[in-house]
């Protein structure tokens, strides 16, 4: 199922359009696997076999964007839902919405993400740790260990995912807002890279101090770029001379940055189930929160329909006692609990 799964996601990056007809291809191992993979352009195939064992670390990445994306969508009417033979997150994304912004960005972070870290694992011949962090900081410290290649990620990232878009003419207002927010989505690792240490010297005492750079784990990359969907800007294409660029559509907002995520159709309200619309699953049936008045509300999820109540019973980990030395026993408590879910 995993392997399916794989297959499903990289389909994905290459196109939204185009059903998982791959799954019968494992795992990307030879060149021939790229030849096989349908929904690649010409010119992603060119990659693929160039970098047939970074393609394996791409597939991880999009199983990495998936589940961030499912994660961070958890208690919204859009919950990432993606389903088997359809194109990933289906038709939603396909359109110009804030949550395909999401997606986009949220991808691209995760190509770059998971190539940086197959680069520092030292699991790839083309890449390994950044070698250009060496010598004495500023602060005092020595730079050693391996600090994570993300100009690498980053380029890999750059050249196979924006090459779509870039194929297309980069004038589409659509093209355009693709690859400014696949660009965002790389952002929100470059600019929440940290510093890593560690002491070393008597019992602790930090006499010699080593660091490096490190990504910031990819939760934080999902939360950045959910802050940025909250925060996305509408927008519509303008000419400044001869270039096409991306404007806020209402022009007293102030302009967009580059870490900010841009959109160009308003959301459908995702209230109804539509089969015609890949994705759109309607809410019936979600589960709900009673008390709050935010999206994840009974009000707002349920679309005004109403709700239905549960008791259910949970499991829990109860009376948890520390035993000398050194673990935590707990007993298993059940407990009735109210479960909301919408008509
Ligand atoms: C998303 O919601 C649908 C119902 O609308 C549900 O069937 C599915 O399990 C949910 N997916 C996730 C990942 O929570
Ligand atoms: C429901 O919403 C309230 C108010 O926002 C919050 O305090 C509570 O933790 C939520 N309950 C669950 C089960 O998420």
């Amino acid at each position: 199922r995993m392997i399916r799964v794989c297959v499903l996601l990289v389909v994905f990056f290459l196109s939204f359009r185009y059903l998982a007809k791959l799954s019968s291809v494992g795992s990307i191992r030879d060149e021939e696997t790229c030849e096989r993979l349908r929904g690649l352009i010409q010119r992603q195939v060119q990659i693929c076999k160039r970098s047939v064992e970074v393609m394996d670390a791409v597939r991880r990445g999009a199983q990495l964007a998936i589940d961030e994306c499912q994660f961070q969508f958890r208690n919204r009417r859009w919950n990432c839902s993606t389903l088997e033979n359809m194109p990933v997150f289906g038709k939603v994304v396909t359109q110009g919405t804030r949550e395909a912004a999401f997606v986009y960005a949220i991808s691209a972070a995760s190509v770059a993400f998971a190539v940086t870290r197959a680069c520092s694992s030292g699991e790839l011949e083309k890449c390994g740790c950044d070698h250009n962090v060496h010598g004495v900081s500023p602060e005092g410290f020595q730079w050693s260990g391996c600090s994570d290649n993300i100009a690498y990620g980053v380029a890999f990232s750059q050249s196979f995912v924006d090459v779509r878009e870039r194929s297309k003419g980069q004038s589409s207002s659509r093209a355009l807002m693709n690859l400014h927010n696949n660009e965002a989505g790389r952002k929100a690792i470059l600019s929440h890279m940290r510093v890593e240490c560690k002491c070393h010297g008597v019992s602790g005492s930090c006499e010699v101090k080593t660091c490096w750079k490190a990504m910031p784990p990819f939760r934080k990359v999902g939360n950045v770029i959910k802050e940025k969907f909250d925060g996305a800007t509408e927008v519509e294409q303008r000419k400044v001379g001869t270039t096409k660029v991306l404007a806020p559509r209402n022009s007293q907002f102030k302009p967009h940055t580059d870490e900010d995520l841009v959109y160009l159709e308003p959301s459908p309200d995702f209230c109804d189930y539509d089969p015609r619309t890949p994705g759109m699953l309607g809410t019936v049936g979600r589960q709900c929160n009673r008390t709050s008045k935010a999206i994840d509300g009974c009000e707002l999820m349920c679309c005004g329909r109403g709700f239905q109540t549960q008791e259910v019973e949970v499991v829990d980990r109860c009376s948890c006692k520390f035993h000398w030395c050194c673990y935590v026993k707990c007993k298993q408590c059940r407990k009735m609990v109210e479960m909301h879910t919408c008509r």
